[in-house]
């Protein structure tokens, strides 16, 4: 499920810590304040944290600083194994937004960041439903991810990418599934969260949703 773009994230595993720290031009914008915001993400997560996409490992290493018990999933081979060489005593498992082992531990947070857009809307939804059935009131989920206000706003910046001959950029943006605020809050409203929205550079909004009431759908 959502798991079409391994090929892909095997080859990038290799170059994938260069191109966040703003080498690869197309990208710089999307990687402004990478640091920061993985860190925000680290800081508001507390106890039992489930983390999905770990990639190379990078927030996980954050949330392994701060002493919280981190269980991570991850879809693609090449990332796996560069995150396992990182990070030797926490746990990383195969496994994707959802559809991944039972952890036996209650989760309190479960974090993601530059992932959840490999979801489609109606995969998305799906697993908004799953976790809000994981997590118990007060439960947060918190993911840092490129979001757009409206679906003119993605159109204007495809459009912009191709100006400025960001060619693998625009065509990112037109081949995953980017999504829009209005159809995240109405998927966080439905199964009973709580969430904000929180620009933290001109491609990436965080999304702080908190688990209010029992999942009636
Ligand atoms: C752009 S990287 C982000 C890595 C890391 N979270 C970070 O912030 O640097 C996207 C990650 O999401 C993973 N991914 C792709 N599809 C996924 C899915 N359906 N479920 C979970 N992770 C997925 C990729 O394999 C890759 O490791």
């Amino acid at each position: 499920m959502g798991r079409e773009f391994n090929e892909l994230f095997d080859e990038w595993s290799h170059s994938y810590d260069e191109t966040v720290t703003g080498h690869d031009p197309e990208y710089e914008e999307v990687f402004i304040d990478y640091d920061k915001i993985l860190s925000t993400v680290a800081e508001k997560s507390t106890g039992t944290v489930l983390e999905f996409g770990v990639g190379t490992g990078n927030l996980t290493a954050r949330l392994n600083n701060k002493g919280l018990n981190v269980f991570g999933i991850e879809p693609s081979e090449g990332m796996r194994a560069i995150a396992k060489q990182k990070l030797k005593n926490i746990t990383i498992l195969d496994g994707d937004f959802l559809e991944f082992p039972q952890i036996d531990a209650k989760i309190d947070t479960i974090v993601s960041t530059y992932a959840f857009h490999h979801l489609t809307d109606e995969e998305k939804d799906k697993a908004i439903r799953k976790y809000s059935n994981l997590l118990n009131e007060g439960g947060r989920i918190l993911f840092a991810d490129t979001v757009f206000p409206t679906e003119e706003a993605k159109q204007e910046k495809i459009r912009e990418s191709l100006k400025r001959n960001f060619h693998r950029l625009a065509e990112d943006l037109q081949r995953e599934y980017y999504t829009t605020i209005p159809v995240l809050q109405h998927i966080f409203d439905k199964y009973g969260f709580e969430v904000s929205f929180t620009r933290l550079n001109p491609f990436v909004w965080l999304m702080d949703a908190k688990k209010e009431r029992r999942n009636d759908s």
